[in-house]
């Protein structure tokens, strides 16, 4: 039986697969450019047009431990600045448009912190978005329903919820701060 485009791309970034790189990063974009050129008529892309959850594993690897998921969000949904750890994600839009914005860490001499945006980008229907280990960003959905795809490096719940890597950030006075500890 043919291969679909989502076996095809799981396929396609096992074959480059390897520590984070340059290439693989490449490779993987490459890959995400052709999985957004799939076809409607695809089962399971119709399936996630259909049913629209918010939030869909749809690969898991066994050997590498990367992680696609699906995500359905609705125009306004905002979702603040956080860090992914140690990981490293791709964020590839299928549908709709997500505002995506940059920030850095800034720490003054007393140690507070704040959190500087860098700029912020309209990604739409095809283009791709990487963020890499340390990479802070916030998202809004400017319009929907958007369905995008997330691409995590490792298991992103395991290292918020058991290791604690994850850096979310809360706005105290009008400046993007780590929430109290
Ligand atoms: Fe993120």
């Amino acid at each position: 039986m043919a291969k679909n485009s989502l076996e095809k791309f799981t396929e396609g970034v096992r074959s480059i697969w390897g520590p984070l790189s340059s290439e693989v990063v490449a490779g993987c974009r490459q890959h995400f450019v052709e999985l957004l050129k799939a076809p409607a008529t695809e089962e399971w892309l119709a399936a996630l047009h259909r049913e629209a959850p918010a939030n869909k594993e749809l690969y898991r690897d066994p050997t590498h431990g990367f992680v696609l998921l699906a995500h359905t969000e609705h125009a306004g949904l905002y979702r603040p600045p956080h860090d992914h750890g140690r990981g490293w994600v791709i964020y590839a839009m299928q549908q709709g448009e997500i505002e995506m914005g940059t920030y850095a860490r800034i720490e003054d001499p007393e140690g507070n912190v704040k959190l500087v945006k860098r700029d912020s980008t309209l990604v739409r229907r095809g283009q791709v978005q990487v963020y890499l280990p340390g990479d802070i960003h916030d998202t809004r959905c400017i319009s929907g329903p958007a369905l995008l795809f997330r691409f995590t490096e490792r298991d992103l719940k395991k290292e918020d919820k058991e290791e604690h890597r994850l850096t979310r950030y809360v706005e105290r006075d009008g400046v993007w701060t780590i929430g109290a500890p």
